[in-house]
């Protein structure tokens, strides 16, 4: 029998996308409370703290990510795409797990192991250091993860606003093949 075009992602990769987007979101924004509004929201380094320990998280989640999503394939991108639409969304996709999800945590742990820092993942277990302390690559280490941060800022934004013009303007079905199953 032939088999019919998926256009669902599977609920596991649906709890991963969803679970990994609100970790996320909180710990960018965490990260910018805590570096721009410093005296007023960071007195001590609680918001440093929460930042690490909840970014940290998901250096764990996505070698699950990973794998779950070399061992299944995401559903076919709608026809009404142009080859060159679709090969931007797999760019895009490409970029969010090489950059936002993998690059940006390894930076943040980089920092902190050249700042000889401890990060506590989840506030259960210390990370081991990634390398050792380097008072002269303190800088470097601080450049990076700031910038990268930044850009991945620019990214994740891009991807929320194609996600919009899919649903609100070009009115297919690939927001609704990353949400949960409505019972009827
Ligand atoms: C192991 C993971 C990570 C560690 C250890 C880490 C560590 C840090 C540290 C120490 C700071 C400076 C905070 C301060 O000065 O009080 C920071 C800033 C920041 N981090 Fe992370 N980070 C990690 C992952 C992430 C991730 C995954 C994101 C994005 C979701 C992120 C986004 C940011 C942002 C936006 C800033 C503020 C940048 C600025 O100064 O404008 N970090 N991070
Ligand atoms: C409210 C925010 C978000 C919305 C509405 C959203 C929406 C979506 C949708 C609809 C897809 C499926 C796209 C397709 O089939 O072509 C998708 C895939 C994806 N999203 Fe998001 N997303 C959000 C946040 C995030 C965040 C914060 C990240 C990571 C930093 C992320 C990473 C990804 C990745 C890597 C994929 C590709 C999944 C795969 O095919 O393996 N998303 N997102």
């Amino acid at each position: 029998m032939p088999k019919t075009k998926t256009t669902e992602y599977t609920s596991t990769a649906k709890w991963l996308h969803w679970g990994m987007a609100l970790v996320w979101m909180t710990s960018w924004t965490l990260g910018i409370l805590a570096t721009h509004w410093r005296d007023e929201l960071n007195p001590h380094h609680e918001l440093t703290f929460l930042h690490k320990a909840l970014a940290s998280t998901l250096l764990l989640m996505v070698v699950v990510r990973v794998a779950w999503r070399l061992k299944n394939r995401p559903p076919a991108l709608p026809d009404s795409m142009t080859v060159a639409m679709k090969r931007g969304a797999m760019v895009g996709h490409v970029l969010l797990y090489a950059i936002a999800l993998i690059a940006l945590p390894v930076s943040g742990w980089y920092w902190s192991s050249v700042a000889d820092k401890p990060i506590l993942v989840a506030g259960l277990f210390f990370l081991p250091p990634l390398v050792d302390p380097d008072p002269d690559l303190y800088d470097l280490a601080k450049y990076i993860h700031t910038w990268t941060s930044w850009f991945c800022g620019a990214l994740v934004g891009g991807h929320l606003l194609i996600a919009l013009k899919h649903q609100l303007i070009d009115k297919d079905n690939i927001l609704a093949g990353m949400l949960p199953k409505v019972r009827r």
